[in-house]
């Protein structure tokens, strides 16, 4: 049995899968591309693999999008709707674009090289042509230059690619994709720089909702370094960019981290939605650099989270991102408990003749400082995951050390936190739970703690715990996920 096997995340049909890929909206269709190594269930020479979904819950596997060639494997990119056809490959109708780091070596040597290429497709993603003239950009500076996130910027009227480039991130601009001229380097001195910069992305957002107060968002992954504990993971800056510039916003030693588990890396958002619908949807793959290798999967490894719109909120003197699952993913609920203003020990008896591996539940309640209070999923007599608060730490945790299967890494076992900013206030936790991951939205996205847990299929149990009696939840319910 296929026991790690997700309800409802994305993984590959089989095989090895890191980060997500060329995210577009076409059509009615979201593409999801991935790094693919269709040949074994560990990284290995890098494709596209290719999934299309009509909600990004249910995706169809594809045909592999973008094999390796005489310039390289095919590493992290983007895809964009190319609507005016800037790139004269659509014969003036709009079409797709995906813009990927070729990875090879310098010919002759065993020195790396990484240069960005373009495929097209006049299919609606189908199938899919290599540009002629690949590859469009490279460098004399950096070795480690990939992963672009190429967007329309519609004040300047040009593609903007940001791109990695060792422990910064360069921008370029274009007016036909092709051709890329340099625009600026952002990161010296900024920010986290525990590993390589990988996977950015830029784009806008307004605050509190304001279309008047737009901020500009970037998201950098950074590859932790053996020496980082956490491995890799994921870290946001909120700023200005003209088009040309990005400026940050807060003081340059300032680390904002956007997930407080360890497996959320690479993540980035979906190009091209629909502006009557507006959102911002992020997407990442669900592991860690320093295990994602080795976690006990059998012909398939790594999945990815759960989508999240992305939204900016004003909240105690600063501007924080804020990650909510996509509604979406409501119409695969199947409701199981809802309470309201109950007790603890009144819920514990629901929950005691309940057997569930994929679900979402939702628990509000108002902690006593210096309580603790705990939930237990995916629980048997030796094995349980616990999501919680510490009243004396004033946090919210996941503790993954009896979760199951943790002995393929050292440091797997272990608990992963955040403080809150609030004290002796309402705290909501929203928790997804599948076969092997638990991802949890505390007090409406702020911040969100996404990890791997691998339990035997039969640790199907839930329970409650606090250190005192007298914990009341103003809400708790559960729904079954499928
Ligand atoms: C991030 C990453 C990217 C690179 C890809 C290769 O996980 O290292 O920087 O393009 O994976 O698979």
């Amino acid at each position: 049995m296929d026991k790690f096997r997700p309800n409802y995340h994305f993984t590959p049909e089989q095989n090895w899968m890191n980060d997500p890929n060329g995210m577009v909206f076409f059509n009615g269709e979201y593409h999801l591309f991935y790094q693919h190594h269709p040949e074994g269930s560990t990284w290995g020479p890098m494709h596209w693999g290719h999934a299309i979904s009509s909600d990004m819950v249910n995706f169809e596997h594809r045909p592999i999008a973008l094999y390796p060639d005489e310039n390289g494997t095919i590493f992290s990119g983007s895809a964009v709707v190319d609507w005016e056809d800037t790139t004269g490959f659509f014969g003036g109708k709009p079409g797709l674009v995906a813009i990927f780091t070729h990875h090879d070596t310098v010919p002759g040597t065993d020195l790396v090289r990484e240069r960005q290429s373009l495929a097209y497709s006049v299919d609606s993603g189908r199938s899919w042509i290599k540009y002629r003239d690949n590859p469009v950009l490279e460098s004399d500076r950096f070795v480690d230059f990939r992963d672009p996130k190429v967007f329309w910027h519609p004040d300047t009227k040009r593609w903007i690619m940001i791109l990695a480039s060792g422990q910064s991130v360069c921008l370029y601009h274009s007016s036909n994709l092709k051709e890329w001229t340099f625009s600026s380097e952002f990161g010296q001195g900024n920010g986290s720089h525990a590993g390589v910069w990988e996977c950015p992305d830029l784009f806008p957002l307004p605050v509190n909702g304001d279309p008047s107060h737009t901020k500009w968002v970037m998201i950098v992954s950074v590859g932790g370094g053996p020496d980082h504990i956490e491995g890799s993971r994921t870290q946001y800056f909120i700023g200005e960019f003209d088009g040309c510039s990005f400026v940050n916003d807060n003081p340059s030693d300032t680390v904002l981290w956007l997930d407080h588990g360890r497996d959320n890396y690479a993540g980035v958002c979906w190009s091209d939605i629909p502006e009557e619908d507006g959102r911002r949807i992020f997407l990442a793959w669900m592991s860690n650099g320093k295990y994602a290798n080795v976690t006990p999967t059998v012909g398939w490894r790594s999945a990815m989270t759960i989508p999240r719109t992305l939204s900016l909120e004003f909240l105690y003197g600063q501007v924080r991102l804020i990650q909510k699952p996509i509604q979406e993913l409501q119409r695969i609920r199947t409701p199981i408990l809802s309470l309201e203003n109950t007790s603890l020990e009144e819920a514990q008896l629901f929950l005691s003749g309940l057997e569930l591996d994929s679900f979402e539940l939702i628990a509000e309640f108002v902690p006593v400082i210096t309580e603790d209070f705990a939930i237990k999923v995916r629980k048997s007599d030796s094995q349980q995951t616990v999501i919680g608060y510490k009243g004396i730490e004033n946090e919210i945790f996941v503790d993954r050390t009896l979760s199951g299967i943790i002995d393929f890494q050292e440091g797997f076992a272990g608990t992963h936190a955040v403080k809150l900013m609030t004290q002796n206030e309402l705290i909501k936790l929203h928790i997804f739970v599948d076969r092997s991951s638990v991802e949890v939205f505390v007090n409406d996205g702020i911040a969100v703690i996404t990890d791997l847990i691998f339990p035997e299929p039969e640790s199907t149990g839930l329970g409650l715990h606090a250190s005192q009696d007298g914990i009341q939840l103003q809400r708790f319910e559960i729904f079954k996920l499928s």
